[in-house]
């Protein structure tokens, strides 16, 4: 496997990452998870400008701009033959001896991207999936797609501890998001998300389900869900990068409307697949 590191294509054996790299000790850095269908990228556009985004809000300055790193990530996927999988990508503030402050401008970030397995969960897709209800404990810049995953991955793991497939997520009295996936609840045909601010990640595939509704007259309303009303939503689903769009048939052994996947949802299943496969046809296969 090629592993592209700062600008240049390596072996896995040949790579060697330095533990003095502040990604390691500080979680400094950023980092994308980006779909590949049929040897393309999938919504790269939208990927490459969140990257930029929040390494901006780190003040992490590219050492590169946008075109080339595309450039080299197509690269990766010819190098790798990627046909159906994803791209994990990720830059760190560099290296340098453990001090809180950032360094000086003569240590570089760091630029790790490599392909990961990644296939459709199509069981849980088809049946749907239960959920875990816990508090958000995570910091209060979670637009960020951090490096610092502590809250997401605790809450994961309590949720699968729990026989749930993913957590979701409430400050309070109200539902934020998934570990690492963005909630949506379904009454009386209206689609309700929570607004992208700094509590949740906006997510890419949040973004398409946004775009999917108002192209095709679905009513979409970025609101809070008040936890004390999952037990009025007639439907529930989430979506992410690698699950796409999956059907929430339970919280915690409590149904979510007549606890199998609704219309509204398999509606939006469909339109995501169409949208997939027209993108492909625009931009054509990869390789
Ligand atoms: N997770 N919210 C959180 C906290 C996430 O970590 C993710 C993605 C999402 C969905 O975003 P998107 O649709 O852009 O994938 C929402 C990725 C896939 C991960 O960490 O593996």
């Amino acid at each position: 496997m090629y592993i592209l590191l700062n600008g240049e294509f390596k072996q896995k054996n040949e790579v060697s990452i330095d533990f003095e790299d502040r990604g390691y000790q500080f979680g400094d850095g950023v980092y994308e998870v980006i779909r590949v269908y049929n040897g393309a990228f999938f919504a790269m556009k939208e990927h490459m400008e969140r990257f930029v985004r929040s390494a901006n809000e780190i003040k992490i300055a590219l050492p590169l701009s946008e075109e080339e790193l595309s450039v080299q990530l197509n690269e990766l996927l010819l190098k790798n033959q990627v046909q159906d999988g994803a791209v994990y990508m990720q830059i760190t503030r560099g290296v340098t001896g453990r001090k809180h402050l950032f360094p000086g401008k003569d240590v570089k970030p760091q630029i790790v991207a490599y392909p990961i397995p990644c296939s459709k969960p199509v069981s849980e897709q088809e049946k749907g999936i239960k959920l875990h209800l816990m508090e958000d404990v995570r910091w209060l810049r979670c637009d960020i797609k951090s490096l610092n995953l502590l809250g997401n991955v605790l809450a994961k793991q309590e949720a699968f501890e729990k026989g749930a497939y993913e957590a979701l997520l409430h400050r309070s009295e109200h539902i934020t998001e998934g570990s690492s996936s963005n909630f949506y609840g379904i009454r009386d045909g209206v689609v309700y998300t929570h607004p992208a601010n700094n509590l949740i990640l906006n997510g890419i595939t949040r973004m398409k389900v946004v775009e999917l509704c108002e192209k095709n007259g679905l009513k979409l309303i970025e609101e809070m869900i008040k936890v004390e009303d999952l037990v009025n939503l007639d439907e529930a689903f989430i979506t992410s990068t690698t699950s796409e769009v999956i059907p929430v048939i339970e919280v915690d052994s409590t149904k979510v409307g007549k606890g199998v996947p609704g219309p509204v949802t398999r509606e939006l299943q469909r339109l995501f697949e169409d949208m997939i496969i027209n993108e492909e046809k625009v931009f054509g296969k990869g390789i």
